[in-house]
């Protein structure tokens, strides 16, 4: 049955931004994130703790941080690949973070340099140091659907990275379509195996549209009972260490649907469709979004 209400977790400051080709000033990204926030989301992607030169769009998370109410009602989570991001992460004042694993042997090399069971035994590390801080820990996994390098990837690789994930503090998994070449129907499969081991109200679906069935996945996801869904407004993303994978779905086109379902959200659609018109103007591309060149 698709739940009542669904929690939906912006990640076009992160994910969306990390792949634009020019990098945006820290002020105007903090100003993004909080018109955002009028829209009446609770949960948006601050930015990243990495290595400057590999993702120099994330460059001055921390002066984004700094111009966030972090103390307030809404979230503003950032991406950790090791113990020194969560220094950075701490000194910056996040209260949540979110680490990064793959499915994928070789994507983890490529996305953070280590394999996954290297990753692991960082993410370790990390999560012990940013429980003792009292910071909250998402879990995200690569390439649940396939990979870039590897092609189809099975249930079982993204289940082991799942339950490790989980038995080191992740309070929730985000399972990624990196390249966006999942179907409604592995989908529901995919979810109703993990939903065997990990409680399905600790899963959450990040799915990139690059195949145009972002929307169709996310619905049956939540026929799975589901409640968590990452988006980007305008359909903003993509990912540096994936050739070819295009934008998060649209939070608007999320937004939209969710309203003919009759699933509560929260969110103000008007709203949401100008931040998304503002922040394409400033990067000067096109919204990516059906729902907000609809509404046009
Ligand atoms: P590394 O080279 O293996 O790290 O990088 P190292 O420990 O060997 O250190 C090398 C240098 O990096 C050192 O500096 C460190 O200080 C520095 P040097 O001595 O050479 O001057 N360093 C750092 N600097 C800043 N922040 C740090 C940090 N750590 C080490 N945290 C690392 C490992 C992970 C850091 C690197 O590979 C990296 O930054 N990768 C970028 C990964 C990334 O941001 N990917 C995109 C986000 S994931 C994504 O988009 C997918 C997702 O959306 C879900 C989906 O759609 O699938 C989440
Ligand atoms: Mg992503």
């Amino acid at each position: 049955m698709i739940p009542e209400s669904v929690r939906v977790v912006e990640v076009g400051p992160r994910d969306g931004l990390q792949n634009e080709p020019s990098a945006l000033p820290p002020d105007v990204r903090a100003d993004f994130i909080l018109s955002l926030q009028s829209c009446g989301l609770k949960h948006i992607e601050g930015g990243s703790f990495v290595h400057p030169e590999r993702v120099p769009q994330m460059r001055g998370t921390d002066q984004v941080l700094a111009r966030l109410p972090l103390a307030g009602e809404c979230r503003f989570p950032v991406l950790v690949p090791n113990v020194r991001g969560l220094e950075d992460a701490r000194t910056a004042g996040a209260r949540d973070i979110a680490v990064f694993a793959a499915a994928s042997e070789t994507f983890s090399q490529k996305n953070i340099n280590c394999g996954i069971r290297e990753s692991i035994r960082r993410f370790r590390k990390v999560c012990t140091q940013a429980q003792a801080s009292g910071i909250t820990i998402r879990g995200y996994i690569s390439c649940v659907m396939g990979c870039p390098y590897e092609g189809d990837i099975p249930v079982s690789a993204v289940e082991e990275v799942a339950v490790q994930l989980i038995e080191l503090g992740c309070h929730e998994i985000s399972l990624g379509d990196t390249i966006g070449v999942g179907t409604p129907g592995k989908t529901g499969e995919l979810i109703e195996t993990l939903g065997n081991q990990i409680n399905r109200n600790r899963i959450a679906v990040h799915f990139h549209d690059t195949y145009g069935q972002a929307l169709a996945n996310i619905y049956a996801a939540l026929q799975q009972g589901v409640s968590v869904i990452d988006s980007s407004v305008a359909g903003l993303g993509g990912c540096p260490y994936a050739q070819g994978a295009s934008g998060n779905v649209a939070t608007e086109d999320v937004v939209y649907m969710l309203n003919g379902l009759g699933v509560q959200h929260g969110i103000d659609l008007e709203k949401l469709v100008q931040a998304g018109r503002n922040i394409c103007t400033i990067l000067n591309r096109p919204v990516m979004s059906r729902v907000n060149l609809a509404m046009r």
